[in-house]
């Protein structure tokens, strides 16, 4: 089959970079992004390219190249659903907030909604693509809604779903360790995964294009997420046992990484993951481990959030206990609030839940990150529902220029890795800081015997 139009349902962070990169790859496909959010498509379609609703390395420039070409954002999810021959969904998936598997389970309401919507419009054969992380068997439910809802067109329902981290997502879309397609093994689902082989191949090699049954590759990507998680709680359990023992965590990561059965990435102890994935996916893999009865599986995945949990309350702990067991109207600096660095986006960071326990001991917050806003700030911190939105107005504080939000401050806490914080004069933020003056480093970017010969207290994840 000759592909010429697709359409991705959701203009988020995966949907959008992902669509970019396909039209890039890919002139003779004519791609449309769509998506419920107003705000956010008129965003994609502004005129300056700064203003694009996700901040990713590289993106603006992709998306200037091919928007009005063949790269097209929109509101009108019904006609493109009706033109495309493949319709990806890229929605988002979060944990349930009521009912059954509250907490655990993924919410899926919002894809069950485009299931519908496919159904109605499609008055020919369509191939529908899973991009959002999903339960497994989830596709199973998608094809059920479609096949008993639809106007009796053919569906066939392949699970791709997408490795790319954020901040890097440009680089990993164009140099993909590996596309994973799931379908059906029938003769049509083969025709289906092929013809989605056949858009990759534009500029992936066919070695790098791995092709399961559709239950594999949903499950895979789980468990993609589930190890990758695994590794940091793991190190980040070592980082507690290095601060007692004298060990530095750096150090051992970086002796362990070097035995080629384990591997270098991924070993950087932290304040915690954070992200929309990794927490996400395996409480969803508990969820289904528990639906299963597999009880010792479950509890084996969870652990991995209960340390996760642990090492960011040890870390705002461990500002409380260091500044004399009070933080009672002092003003402590976040630099960084995005859950890593080069993205504007805050999911499950870290930094929300060290201000949110900081706040609870009263302290003031002043917050600088280049690339995420106040409003986001109070918004992520309003969602947590700990207190009312005036008293988180009245506890944060937000500046665009980080000497400022530095300067009185009892102590600094770096809560995102960004490059730009390594650069700063720190001499500078040191004098205008009240003494003692504390920097707690929760990503292990700044030098710590520096810091110390100009007069800080310095400590450093694991160190
Ligand atoms: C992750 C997966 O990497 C990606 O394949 C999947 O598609 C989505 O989930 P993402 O959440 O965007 O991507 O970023 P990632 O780079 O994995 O980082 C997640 C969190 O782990 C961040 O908070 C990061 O700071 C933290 N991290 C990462 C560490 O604390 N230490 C490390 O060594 C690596
Ligand atoms: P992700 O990180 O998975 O891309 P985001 O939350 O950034 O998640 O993006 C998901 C997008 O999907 C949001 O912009 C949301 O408005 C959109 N969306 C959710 N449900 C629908 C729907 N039924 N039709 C169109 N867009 C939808």
């Amino acid at each position: 089959m000759k592909i010429t139009k697709i359409c991705c349902i959701g203009a988020g962070y995966v949907g959008g970079p992902t669509m970019a990169v396909i039209a890039q790859k890919c002139p003779q496909i004519e791609v449309t992004v769509v998506d419920l959010n107003e705000e956010r498509i008129a965003a994609w379609n502004d005129e300056n390219i700064d203003n694009i609703p996700i901040y990713e390395p590289g993106l603006g420039k992709i998306v200037a190249e091919g928007r009005g070409r063949n790269l097209f954002f929109s509101t009108d999810v019904e006609k493109a659903i009706d033109e495309a021959q493949i319709i990806f969904i890229s929605v988002n998936t979060p944990t349930k907030t009521y009912g059954k598997g509250k907490g655990m389970a993924a919410d899926l309401k919002y894809i069950e909604l485009c299931a519908r919507q496919i159904a109605s419009v499609a008055k020919d054969n369509k191939i529908v693509v899973e991009k959002s992380t999903l339960p497994v068997r989830t596709a199973e439910a998608i094809k059920s809604i479609l096949d008993h809802t639809g106007n009796g067109v053919q569906f066939q329902i392949l699970s791709n779903p997408e490795f790319l981290a954020e901040g890097t997502a440009v680089q990993d879309l164009l140099n993909p360790d590996r596309i994973l397609i799931g379908g059906d093994p029938s003769e049509e689902g083969q025709k289906a995964i092929q013809a989605l082989v056949g858009v990759y191949s534009n500029w992936v090699t066919a070695d790098k294009i791995l092709t399961t049954n559709v239950w594999s590759s949903e499950l895979s990507k789980l468990t993609a997420n589930a190890f990758l998680a695994q590794r940091i709680s793991s190190i980040n359990a070592m980082s507690e046992l290095c601060e007692k023992t004298g060990a530095d965590v750096n150090e051992v990561a970086k002796a362990i990484g070097m035995d080629s059965r384990i591997g270098p990435k991924f070993l950087k102890a932290s304040v915690g993951f954070g992200g929309s994935c990794f927490q996400k996916d395996i409480l969803n893999l508990v969820y289904i481990a528990k639906s299963y009865g597999l009880n010792e599986v479950a509890d084996y995945w969870e652990q991995v959030i209960i340390m996760n949990d642990h090492q960011k309350r040890r870390f705002s702990n461990n500002i409380v206990q260091t500044l004399y067991n009070t933080v009672s109207d002092k003003k402590i600096c976040f630099l960084g609030w995005a859950f890593k660095k080069d993205t504007n986006d805050t999911r499950e960071s870290a930094a929300i839940y060290v201000a949110d326990d900081l706040i609870n001991e009263h302290a003031k917050i002043a917050v600088y990150d280049p690339k995420v806003s106040r409003k986001k700030v109070l918004a992520d911190l309003d969602c947590l529902e700990t207190r009312t939105v005036s008293a988180n107005a009245a506890s944060v504080v937000s500046f665009d220029d980080p000497y400022e939000a530095c300067a009185n401050a009892h102590a600094v806490a770096v809560l995102t890795e960004w490059d730009e914080f390594i650069q700063y004069d720190w001499q500078k933020i040191y004098d205008a800081m009240q003494k003692p003056a504390f920097v707690f480093d929760g990503r292990n970017i700044l030098d710590g015997p520096t810091l110390e010969a100009i007069g800080f207290v310095y400590q450093g994840i694991g160190s």
